[in-house]
């Protein structure tokens, strides 16, 4: 039997308390599956007095995480206090640099410095995890990193923050407002210490990187990635979505296109068809298209102590029998610098809802501007405001209505620029909201793939 593999914790919040409970309540089981046991022998946090749940009696308590990860006691340094710099950042290199496994599960850390740290890893022949980091409990880097060699990636698409998800769901289907389903995913230990991280889509946005990474072999860059979050999603939007057929959802998308990749986090319109628009709740999914494989998705809790915690276990199994692969599936000098395609240059369909000035000539005015950047539209429609909302008293006096346009394929550019136009004309009283359309059926590479297969 190997000897112990001793683990040093940094962080206790809600995904490291869970690891030392669930490492403790399957003591007998990894043992058995590892050939040798998991035990915690140091930890660190900031504050000593605080109640986590768990027995600390018998371990090492640092106050820093640096002399944590430089312990010689410890085999392996599992990351779990957050944030994108320092201390993390300083810890994780202190571990690599002394030759010794890191876990981690922030995603803020790697979309920053995940392609140093992985060269660090390899430079020292050790490990560096992070299955926890993207996705929560679902084990999708070492499905894409270990399980898809066969395949090239075209499309890496999915929800990856339980916390919008989340939102999303109980604003649609309770009517409850944004406010009140943030307070309650944050009881529930869903989102980040920040979380204007999760609604921004700065979280999201992070993973993604990483799932871009893996997915084309390129470097990781945070940096790359178009961001919006969901704070301007009102309940009419969710309404008008449902009306169209669609649910939304906060989707990241990286695609391989011909000008380069893709690769952009905003709230989506997707059809209620989908089998993405039927995850609810805190739940993410994973959609990956390979041309071996085709389209594989995967499902599962994307936040919370135990589901993320398990996915630290994984990892910290993988240490325990000496897996040790590359940490981006390929080694680190071989990753490519990143081909970004421009936003203005996407193509698809849109959603647009307006306040258009209730006065001849306004939408004649919104139709031509459409026409002038020549985008086509497949639906216009018009709903009067009840008189007493928008602040009309009455029926005579002037107002504003709300008017929802669905587009049909044009470009990122021709929109913003065919708003802009609208803008000037003065005929809306607000900022438009623009929700992208993803059809997600047939245009999926793999399924364009087989049709050109039959045809
Ligand atoms: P959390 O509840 O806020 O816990 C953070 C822990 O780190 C706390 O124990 C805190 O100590 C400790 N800490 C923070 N700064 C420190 C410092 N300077 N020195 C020492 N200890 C420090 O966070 P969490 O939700 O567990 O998330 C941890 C990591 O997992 C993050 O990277 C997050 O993105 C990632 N993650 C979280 C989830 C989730 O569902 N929560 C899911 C996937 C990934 P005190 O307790 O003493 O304050
Ligand atoms: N705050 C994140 C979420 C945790 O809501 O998805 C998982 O990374």
């Amino acid at each position: 039997m190997e000897p112990v593999l001793k683990v040093g914790v940094a962080g206790l919040g809600t995904v490291g308390a869970s690891v030392l409970r669930l490492l403790d309540h399957r003591r007998d089981e990894l043992k058995a599956a590892c050939g040798r046991s998991i035990e915690v022998v140091a930890v660190c946090a900031r504050d000593k007095t605080k109640d986590r749940g768990v027995d600390l009696s018998t371990v090492t308590w640092y106050d820093d995480p640096v002399a944590l990860a430089r312990d010689e006691d410890i085999d392996v340094f599992v990351e779990l206090m957050g944030g994108e710099d320092d201390p993390a950042a300083a810890a994780v290199r202190a571990a690599l640099g002394e030759k010794r496994s890191v876990v981690t599960a922030n995603k803020a850390l790697l979309a920053k410095h995940g392609t140093e740290l992985a060269r660090l890893a390899e430079a020292s022949d050790v490990s560096l995890s992070f299955e926890a980091a993207v996705a929560g409990g679902i084990p999708v880097v070492k499905t894409m990193r270990e399980g898809m060699l066969a395949s090239r990636v075209d499309r890496v698409y999915g929800i990856l923050n339980g916390t919008c998800n989340y939102i999303l769901t109980r604003m649609e289907r309770d009517q409850l407002d944004f406010a009140t389903c943030l307070a309650e995913a944050q009881r529930l230990g869903y989102a980040e210490a920040d979380p204007t991280f999760d609604i921004d889509g700065y979280d999201a946005a992070h993973k993604l990187a990483i799932l871009t990474s893996l997915a084309f072999g390129t470097e990781i860059d945070g940096e790359a990635v178009y961001v919006e979050g969901i704070r301007s999603i009102e309940t009419a939007d969710l309404k008008a979505a449902d009306e169209l057929g669609f649910r939304i959802k906060l989707l990241g998308v990286a695609l391989r296109t011909d000008g380069g990749i893709e690769c952009r986090v905003h709230p989506t319109m997707v059809p209620k068809s989908s089998s993405i628009a039927r995850i609810d709740g805190v739940l993410n999914a994973v959609a990956i298209d390979g041309d071996a494989l085709g389209e594989l998705i995967l499902v599962g809790p994307g936040a919370g102590g135990d589901a993320t915690a398990s996915a630290v276990i994984a990892d910290l199994a993988d240490v325990a029998r000496g897996n040790v692969v590359p940490p981006m599936g390929i080694a680190a000098h071989r990753l490519e610098p990143y081909p970004r395609a421009r936003m203005r240059r996407h193509s698809g369909s849109y959603y647009i809802r307006l306040s258009v000035a209730d006065r001849p000539g306004a939408f004649a005015s919104i139709a031509g501007r459409m026409a002038e950047k020549g985008i086509s539209l497949q639906s216009i429609v018009q709903r009067r405001q009840p008189v007493g909302e928008n602040g009309r008293a009455d029926e005579n006096e002037p107002s504003v209505q709300p008017v929802v346009l669905v587009t049909h394929q044009t470009t990122e550019e021709d929109v913003r620029e065919a708003l802009a136009a609208i803008a000037a004309d003065s005929v809306i009283a607000s900022e438009p909201q623009v929700i992208r359309i993803e059809r997600l059926d047939d245009t999926t590479p793999s399924a364009r793939r087989e049709k050109n297969d039959v045809s």
